[in-house]
């Protein structure tokens, strides 16, 4: 049902103007009409937002904050033992609220000062080219809307929280913060498909479920797995490979489930030397290298 790069219930908006999400019949939601018609709500709000103005203010319900309170305090513990120090510092740094929700708008205005970075309302998937290359500006897409609360540990689409405690408290980080934007000059840089799929998929081994190796331990520095506090528990015991571009650029993922492939960095400075030196340099050309290299070794 969900495939690769589609994890997004699909946004539809009828001759009306009315708009719906089309949530798919496994989504913890589903079943839900309360929840449904918030989603179709805070979807609109995003789809009538144009950059430059204000991101719109969304009204969570008491229920809504309750979510987050949980998933705050399980993920607070959970990052002191399994997050890098990196992360931890630029959370610190960055101070969000773990009582509600904090507003987009509101978290755009406490990471700017800090990195740059900004956030930009998005009903659902926003295109590759356009989500990657926004980067490069320091702009950040971000969803709005909360996981249902049947399901806190985890969530089959990106939702607030983890675009917020997850992205948001990484690019708090100022060596973070360049890797991201390094990601979007990459993603400005290539003209095919395949060499922005690749890019995407760097940035998905790495940034979103990457994995390093601090103090004699493995710790996680991927969004994705410090927005879940059920996959924070399980990414140790994963099939655990070294960050090699052309392997991370050409495997399959699965997006409907806790990710069983994980690559490690080595340190931080790894980290920048592979992805961040791939990132700044990689074109058309050097990536259809890469693809020949995975395809001869595999
Ligand atoms: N599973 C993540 C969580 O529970 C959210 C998420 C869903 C996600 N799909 C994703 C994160 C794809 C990164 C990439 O917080
Ligand atoms: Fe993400």
């Amino acid at each position: 049902m969900f495939e690769e790069g589609q994890y997004f219930a699909p946004v539809r908006r009828d001759a009306q103007g009315r708009v719906t999400v089309e949530l798919a019949r496994n989504h913890p939601g589903f079943a839900d009409p309360v929840y449904r018609s918030r989603r179709d709500e805070i979807a609109r709000l995003a789809l009538d937002h144009h950059r430059g103005d204000p991101i719109p203010e969304v009204g969570y319900t008491e229920e809504e904050h309750e979510v987050w309170r949980v998933v705050s305090r399980e993920l607070d513990r959970k990052h002191e033992r399994y997050a890098i120090t990196e992360f931890l510092t630029a959370k610190a740094r960055l101070g969000l609220p773990a009582d509600r929700i904090p507003q987009l708008e509101e978290v755009s205005g406490m990471l700017r000062p800090l990195t740059g970075f900004r956030y930009l309302p998005a009903a659902g998937l926003v295109p590759l080219r356009e989500f990657y290359g926004s980067l490069a500006d320091s702009y950040f897409h971000s969803t709005q809307y909360i996981r249902h609360h049947s399901t806190p540990f985890y969530t089959p689409e990106p939702d607030v929280i983890h675009e917020v405690v997850g992205h948001g408290n990484t690019l708090a980080s100022d060596r973070l913060a360049a890797l991201y934007r390094a990601a979007g000059q990459a993603a400005r840089r290539v003209e095919s498909t395949e060499a922005l799929e690749f890019v995407s998929k760097v940035f998905w081994f790495t940034l979103e479920f990457g994995v390093m190796q601090e103090g004699g331990e493995l710790k996680a520095y991927g969004a994705g797995i410090l927005s879940s506090y059920g996959e924070i528990e399980e990414f140790r015991h994963m099939d655990i490979r070294p960050l090699d571009l052309a392997v991370m650029g050409t495997t399959h993922y699965d997006i409907t489930q806790y990710q069983d492939v994980l690559f490690r960095a080595e340190s931080l400075n790894h980290l920048e030397d592979v992805a961040g030196v791939f990132w700044s340099t990689c074109d058309d050309d050097s990536i259809l290298e890469l693809i020949g290299v995975a395809g001869r070794a595999g």
